[in-house]
């Protein structure tokens, strides 16, 4: 039904490796389904939903209910992520085995649910994985560099009087987990890298043949901590907005393939959560809808990539780095396809309220933006078109 008009560009379909859905403990800010239909919406036919809900995603109770519960919804694969370990102190390693197997057969884990402070745990949570052969994604935050910390160390959160977060905090962890990820063998997949300096850490891993990757958001892309002056709390985000160097550090890492792809960080937030003032306000910002937009804004427009580039970063890398042999690649004639198509000359004004999500702080508000989704297929089956996202066995109409 989707036709392919005049300057539209096909592609796989997108593949997010960081998603917050909000399901189970916070159904007031996101569900599986109401994401569900804002990844749609915005060109994807997997996410990843990552391990921080409440209760965390630390068994597989939890993991098979996300996985079951998506199929159910039917409009993207929501991959599980799994909790690293469990218990409060994040002491010890979950039954990831338990996990991998189960009907939500989970491929990543991360302690971007419990927070590991022991780096004996981490270690030994890449042997594990290593024996599984599942990836470790790393928040890489050192909590004891950002305790109170609201936003970027650096001269705009000094003149505002807001503790400062510093770069070390990240790089640090990202420096430790390379050499931990080198002496285990394993697999270690750095979260939103928002650093310059992330960046040649990543660089010189990556050199000795150590098995790192990396993502970047659309926000680290665009947005820097110049958006602090307004102390308005939908740009608190973990990790913070960084400089102009680091934006720029990281669009051309990402050009040069050395951050794989773009990963949302999408993390809905009720508005009483970020209201209030600033060092109260939760971290975190919508992002599924708006990630083409702002790719296309970052890294298409300045030339830094052309559409097969984007296919590269939305889709091809994300898929290969979770090992999912039915996204990310050109499709055997015949085969039920995953595709977004997109509108890369139309433009739209992102308005929050209007967004699929339950939440709706997304920094983009009133923001014009470049490139469209025009319709999402999953393998095969249309589930958004024109700005209408379609859940099975529903009426094909649309606007
Ligand atoms: O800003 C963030 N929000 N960063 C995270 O790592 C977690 C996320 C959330 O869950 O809200
Ligand atoms: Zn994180
Ligand atoms: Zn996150």
């Amino acid at each position: 039904e989707i036709v392919a008009g005049e300057g539209r560009v096909l592609l796989p379909g997108f593949v997010d490796l960081h998603t917050h859905l909000r399901e189970p403990g916070r159904e007031d800010t996101e569900t599986i389904e109401s994401g569900s239909a804002a990844a749609a919406l915005g060109g994807y036919t997997a996410v990843f939903a990552m391990a921080n809900t409440s209760p965390v995603a630390d068994s597989h109770v939890i993991t098979d209910h996300v996985w079951r519960r998506g199929q159910e919804v039917g409009l993207v694969d929501v991959y599980p992520v799994g909790a690293v370990t469990v218990g409060l102190a994040g002491e010890q390693l979950a039954e990831m085995g338990t996990m991998a197997a189960g009907a939500g057969a989970v491929r990543m884990f991360s302690d971007d649910g419990h927070c590991v402070h022991d780096p004996l745990i981490m270690r030994r949570a890449l042997e594990y994985a290593r024996s599984l052969d599942v990836l470790i994604a790393q928040h890489a935050e050192e909590p004891r560099l950002t305790r109170g910390a609201v936003a970027h160390e650096g001269p705009t959160a000094a003149r505002l009087g807001l503790a400062g977060w510093p770069r070390a905090a990240e790089e640090s962890i990202v420096a430790r987990d390379a050499l931990l990820a080198r002496d285990a063998g394993a697999r270690v997949h750095i979260c939103h890298a928002s650093t310059a300096g992330t960046v040649e850490l990543v660089t010189w891993a990556k050199n000795q043949g150590i098995a790192v990757t990396a993502e970047v958001t659309p926000h680290h892309l665009l947005l820097t901590d110049a958006r602090l002056e307004t102390y308005d709390a939908v740009n608190k985000v973990n990790p913070p907005l960084r400089e102009g160097s680091d934006t720029e550090a990281l669009r051309q890492a990402l050009a040069a393939g050395i951050v794989d792809c773009v990963a949302t960080d999408h993390a809905p937030h009720a508005e009483q959560d970020k209201c209030c003032e600033f060092a109260a306000a939760r971290p975190g910002m919508l992002g599924l809808q708006t990630a083409l937009s702002i790719v296309v804004e970052t890294m298409v427009r300045p030339g830094l990539l052309d559409w097969r580039g984007v296919a590269r970063v939305m889709s091809e890398r994300p898929a290969e780095i979770v090992g999912l042999d039915d996204h990310g690649r050109p499709i055997e004639v015949g085969e039920p396809a995953n595709l977004v198509l997109v509108d890369p000359d139309a433009t739209w004004t992102v308005q929050g309220d209007d967004l699929a999500s339950i939440a709706s702080n997304t920094p983009y508000q009133s923001m014009t933006l470049p490139g469209r989704v025009v319709g999402t297929l999953l393998r095969g089956r249309i589930t958004a078109r024109d700005g209408v996202a379609i859940a099975p066995g529903a009426p094909v109409g649309g606007r």
